[in-house]
C-alpha cells in the first residue's frame, strides 16, 4: 500500500484548481444506463472509484470511451448485463446507483448490497422502499438485490424519505425520470451533486420541476437522449485546500471552484478567523497572520456544513485558540481519525459516539498513522501539514479515492510532500476491459 510523507510546519502559498465533483461524477457516469444514445460528460475527474465505476459499467455492456483528460463518453446501447457483481459493488457503494437506471430502462437489475463502512452501516432501505413504491419487486438473497418489474414500466409514485439521503435521492430521480406518469420526491436530499444530476437529466430530455428543492416533480418521458453536460467542481476538495491555508498561515488561492457551494464552511472558516475572498473563478482563503479561534459545529444535509468536510474542520480545531466541539449527526461512525490525530498529540475527548470536544492549542508533532477512510485521510494531511516533524501516512488509496493529485497540488504550494510507492501486485485496480478505451 502507498504511504505518503509530509514534514509539516510550512506555510502554504500558491494557486490550486479543483477538480470536477466525485460525488457529481458517480451519479452522472451511471445516469448513462437511461439511454442508449451518447452521454458527453466533461470536467470528469481522474480519480480511483472513477476508474472502479467504469469496470462496472463496462462490466454490463456500457462503452466507455475517453475523449480527452477529463472528458467521457459513455453509450450504453449495448447492455450485455444487469448485475452489479459484489467484488465490485464492496469496492465502491455509490455502484449501487445503476440499480434505479437499470430497472426503468430494463425493468431488471441483481446488485450486490453494498454493506457497510468505516463511517457506518450505510442501509440503503430508503432505496429499496422508494422503487418498491414505484412497482418494483425486490428480493434480497445471499447479499445481493434482486429487483424486476416483471416487463412492465415502473411506474410514478409520491415519495417520502424518511430522512435526506443523497443515494436514495439519486436512484430514485434517475428511475423516475422514465416512470409511467408522475413522481413526487419528498424530502429530498439539495446537495450540489443532486442539482448536477437533476440539471442533466434535463438536458437528456427528462421533465423534472424543483430542482434545488426539497420537493422533486418528474414526470416520466418514454426515452432519453443524447447530451454533453460538464460536472460541477468538487466542493469538498475546495474546502479541504481552503482549510491547508489557513492550518498553515499561509494564502491559498482556489480556481475553478464554487464558493456559493461551501457557504457554511466559508461561514465557519471566517468565524474562526481565516480570511475568504471570492474572485472571479473561485475564491481564496488565508491564514496569513491570523489568530485562528476555536468554533463549534453541527454536521447536517446541505446546505448545512457537511458531515465530508468534519476531519478536516477538525485538524483545523486542533490548532486553534480556544475550545471546539463537533456534533456528527449524519453517520453514526465518522470519528476513525480522532485516534490517529491524537497519536500527533492532538486533546480531542469523544464525549459521546457523536460527539467531540477539541482542546485548541496542540502542538502537533508528526507521527505514523493510519488512513481509516476518505475523508479522515483528508483531515490526517491536513493535520501533518501544520504538524512539526515527520508524518507518514498509510493505506493512503483512501485517499487516492477521492482526491486527483493531491501531492502536485500541495507541492506547488510549498508543502514537503511525497509518496512512496508500494510494489506493484499486478494491475489490480485498472483492470482490463473491451469496453474501456482510455
Ligand atoms: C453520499 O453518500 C456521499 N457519497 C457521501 O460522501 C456523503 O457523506 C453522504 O452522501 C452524505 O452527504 C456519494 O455521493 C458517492 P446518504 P450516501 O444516503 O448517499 C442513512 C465521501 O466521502 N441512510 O445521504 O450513501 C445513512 O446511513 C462520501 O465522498 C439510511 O438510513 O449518504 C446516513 O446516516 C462518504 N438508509 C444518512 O442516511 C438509506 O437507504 C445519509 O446517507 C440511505 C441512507
Amino acid at each position: 500500500m502507498d504511504k505518503i510523507v509530509i514534514n509539516g510546519g510550512k506555510a502554504l502559498f500558491g494557486k490550486v484548481k479543483i477538480s470536477g465533483a466525485k460525488n457529481a461524477s458517480l451519479p452522472l457516469i451511471t445516469a448513462s444506463l437511461l439511454t442508449d444514445k451518447p452521454l458527453f460528460l466533461h470536467n470528469v475527474p481522474d480519480l480511483a472509484d472513477i476508474r472502479t465505476l467504469h469496470k462496472i459499467l463496462a462490466s454490463l455492456g456500457v462503452k466507455v470511451t475517453q475523449k480527452a483528460e477529463h472528458s467521457w463518453e459513455y453509450q450504453a446501447d449495448g447492455i450485455t448485463s444487469f448485475t452489479a457483481e459484489y467484488d465490485l459493488v464492496k469496492t465502491m457503494r455509490a455502484s449501487f446507483l445503476v440499480l434505479g437506471p437499470l430497472l426503468a430502462r430494463f425493468g431488471e437489475c441483481k446488485a450486490a448490497l453494498p454493506g457497510g463502512c468505516a463511517i457506518g452501516l450505510r442501509p440503503v432501505n430508503f432505496h429499496l422502499d422508494a422503487l418498491r413504491e414505484m412497482g418494483a419487486d425486490i428480493e434480497i438473497q445471499e447479499g445481493y438485490v434482486y429487483a424486476t418489474t416483471y416487463g412492465k414500466r415502473l411506474k410514478g409514485a409520491e415519495i417520502t424519505f424518511p430522512k435526506v439521503s443523497v443515494g436514495a435521492t439519486e436512484n430514485t430521480l434517475m428511475a423516475a425520470t422514465l416512470a409511467e406518469g408522475t413522481t413526487i420526491l419528498n424530502n429530498a436530499s439539495i446537495e450540489p451533486e443532486i442539482t448536477d444530476l437533476a440539471e442533466c437529466l434535463q438536458s437528456m430530455g427528462a421533465d423534472i420541476s424543483g430542482i434545488g428543492t426539497s420537493r422533486l416533480v418528474i414526470n416520466g418521458v418514454e426515452s432519453l437522449h443524447e447530451a454533453t453536460h460538464s460536472i460541477i467542481p468538487d466542493r469538498i476538495e475546495s474546502i479541504t485546500y481552503a482549510i491547508a491555508a489557513a492550518i498553515t498561515k499561509g494564502k491559498i488561492e482556489i480556481t475553478d471552484a464554487r464558493l456559493d457551494h461551501i457557504t457554511a464552511v466559508a461561514d465557519a472558516l471566517t468565524a474562526m478567523g481565516a480570511e475568504i475572498k471570492p474572485l472571479p473563478n473561485g475564491f481564496s482563503c488565508s491564514g496569513e497572520g491570523k489568530e485562528i479561534k476555536g468554533i463549534d459545529i453541527v454536521t447536517t444535509p446541505y446546505p448545512g456544513f457537511p458531515t465530508d468536510a468534519q476531519a478536516q474542520i477538525m485538524a483545523l480545531m486542533l490548532t486553534a485558540h480556544g475550545q471546539s466541539t463537533i456534533n456528527e449527526t449524519v453517520f453514526e461512525n465518522r470519528f476513525m481519525h480522532v485516534p490517529e490525530m491524537q497519536r500527533m498529540n492532538a486533546d480531542i475527548q469523544l464525549t459521546d459516539a457523536f460527539s467531540v470536544t477539541i482542546a485548541g492549542s496542540s502542538e502537533l508533532k508528526g507521527a505514523p498513522v493510519m488512513a481509516s477512510d476518505l475523508r479522515a485521510s483528508a483531515g490526517l494531511v491536513l493535520a501533518a501539514l501544520a504538524a512539526h516533524g515527520e508524518t507518514v501516512i498509510d493505506r493512503v488509496y483512501h485517499l487516492d479515492r477521492g482526491y486527483e493529485d493531491i501531492e502536485a497540488k500541495l507541492s506547488a504550494c510549498g508543502a514537503d510532500i511525497r509518496r512512496i510507492k508500494a510494489p506493484v501486485k499486478g494491475d489490480s485496480e485498472n483492470g482490463n476491459s473491451d469496453n474501456i478505451t482510455a
